[in-house]
């Protein structure tokens, strides 16, 4: 169990991993597939996405994401998923780059599996990574190297999920707190999320609609997952 730069990109090679970023990354992602987007393309930086942008035709491929936060300019979309209509994203390819949550997505590359997770779908997750021989590990986003509470708590839901409730014996330090976490909040986790540094920091910027919409509870069950650096839905 591990956060955005306490691991080496080596230790996730063969592992089944679980990118975790409540707010906002992950959560757009799904919404993203919900309203039928084709693919996501994740990228590290700005000029990773310009690059791609250039070379591909502009008609099918919208380019979205954040900085801090703010939707930047000359983009299609920012990183609210209250912006990925149908209308908008329906058949679409979406070149996505994030301050933190697509930095993790592509740390992950060398993974056996890789999945997108946030409360939105979180069921569907667990049900999927039941089925996983390989060793998981859950990859939290945080903020530019900090942990973020949404994202241990998701942890903490996936892990109580896991394990009906009871954490085995021997379980690694990161686990316990995630588990611990989750068994303290899991009942309210819109009050508790509401209170965290980047709900507070997105609140200044673009008000509580889009964490409101973030803590909602499996209302899909939109399975992402990357496959040779690029996001789609899973075939298994
Ligand atoms: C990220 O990748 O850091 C984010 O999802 C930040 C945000 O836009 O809320």
């Amino acid at each position: 169990f591990y956060s955005l730069h306490s691991f080496q990109e080596d230790e996730l090679r063969d592992k089944t991993v679980v990118i975790i970023d409540v707010l906002r990354a992950s959560s757009t992602i799904v919404t993203a597939f919900m309203n039928g987007a084709k693919a996501i393309i994740p990228v590290g930086d700005m000029g990773e996405a310009s690059k791609i942008a250039q070379n591909v035709d502009s008609d099918n491929y919208l380019l979205c994401g954040e900085k801090d936060g703010e939707k930047i300019e000359g983009y299609d979309l920012g990183n609210s998923p209250l912006e990925y209509l149908k209308e908008i994203v329906e058949g679409k390819n979406l070149i996505f780059n994030t301050t933190n949550g697509t930095k993790a997505i592509k740390k992950s590359l060398g993974s056996s599996k890789t999945y997108i997770a946030s409360f939105l779908n979180v069921s569907a997750i667990v049900d999927e990574l039941k089925k996983q021989e390989n060793e998981i590990v859950l990859v939290c986003a945080g903020w530019k190297g900090r942990l973020a509470f949404e994202d241990m708590l998701l942890a903490g839901n996936i892990i109580h999920l896991l394990c009906n409730g009871s954490l085995p014996n021997g379980s690694r330090d990161g686990a316990k707190v995630a588990f611990g976490l989750y068994d303290k909040f899991g009942d309210d986790i819109s009050t508790v999320i509401h209170q965290s540094n980047h709900a507070t920091r997105l609140k200044d910027i673009i008000g509580t609609s889009d964490i409101d919409y973030c803590c909602q509870v499996d209302i899909t069950d939109m399975l992402p997952r990357l496959k040779e650096g690029m996001i789609t839905l899973t075939d298994g």
